[in-house]
């Protein structure tokens, strides 16, 4: 089961799966044990005929009483166990620095690195075996940042920091979802954890490091100019700095990114034409504006944005 808290691929997300699935057979339990008390009792004592009434027993202190206590000492048991395992998955941040910055916005994930000076969107990278600490915010509303297979769920209020610590034990992609209804495109808030052997980790934080691809061929180099004129660039960076413009995604390295708009498409030339042809027919409600631009002038902007590797 891809993509669900019973397939957890970090510490983190075992201890949780493992309360999940014993709440889950106590509660199957219970549940079996009523509904078989209620439909042998239904059979065994049915109306066979007469008209009397039946013998009525009113009170029977011993039984209430067991009834009442079985469950509060089995409800105990549970908030011990549920105790325990918020303990262990949110010790909280101590004094160690935020590895990552995740920050939720309608509707799109900015991502930092703030050691390698490193700003994206929407894809997380993470070396795998390794512990991090991710710094969570909230950019307007209140959004809430939960990968089902890599960890516990975590609320972004703007105005107050939260901390998620994961520790990723399996290479792959995982996938994830804002989990805090925060309006129209709550549902298209998507993001991906790609967890990579560490050198593979570091060869990528290198690559987002460098500075932004000059356009290379009439097209792209058209596309450079345009994404200034259209006043694309006065919401979204293309730079290799981290203190630059963040209304929209950081685009520095949008061509190394497997989807567009938060996980609405795959990010292919064709695509991110159709995006910049009319973003509303792609993700209705979001906040990139349709600039009523020529198939020529998306031609170039797609240029120049694909080759943002
Ligand atoms: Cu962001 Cu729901």
């Amino acid at each position: 089961m891809q993509g669900t808290p019973f397939n957890p691929i970090s510490p983190q997300e075992l201890d949780i799966s493992n309360l999940f699935i014993g709440i889950l057979i106590v509660g199957a339990v219970i549940f079996a044990l009523v509904t078989g008390l209620v439909l042998y009792i239904m059979i065994r004592y049915r109306h066979r005929g007469g008209t009397e009434e039946p013998y009525q027993e009113f009170g029977r202190p011993r039984l209430e009483i067991a009834w009442t206590i079985a469950p509060a000492v089995l409800l105990v048991v549970i908030l011990g166990f549920t105790i325990k395992t918020m303990a262990a998955v949110s010790p909280g941040p101590g004094d160690h620095p935020p590895d990552l910055i995740v920050t939720g916005y309608q509707w799109w994930w900015g991502i930092q690195y703030p050691t390698a000076g490193i700003v994206t969107a929407n894809e997380v990278h993470l070396p795998v075996g390794k512990r991090m600490l991710l710094q969570l915010e909230g950019g307007d509303v209140i959004h809430d940042f939960w990968v089902p297979q890599l960890g516990r769920k975590m609320d972004m209020i703007p105005g107050h920091t939260n901390w998620l610590w994961v520790e990723p034990t399996q290479t792959g992609t995982f996938l994830g979802a804002c989990a805090e209804y925060c309006g129209a495109e709550h549902a298209w808030m998507r993001i991906r954890v790609i967890v990579q052997p560490q050198a593979e980790f570091d060869a990528w934080q290198r690559q987002q490091a460098q500075a932004a691809v000059t356009p290379n061929g009439s097209d792209a180099a058209q596309g450079a100019m345009l994404f200034q004129q259209m006043t694309c660039a006065s919401c979204h960076a293309v730079t290799e700095t981290a203190a630059s413009v963040q209304i929209g995604p950081n685009l520095t390295h949008f061509g190394s990114r497997d989807t567009i708009a938060a996980g609405v498409l795959d990010n292919t030339p064709d695509n991110l034409t159709k995006w910049l042809k009319d973003p509303f027919a792609v993700k209705p409600g979001n906040h990139m504006p349709n600039l009523q631009l020529t198939d020529s002038q998306i031609r170039d902007l797609v240029a120049y944005l694909e080759a943002q590797k």
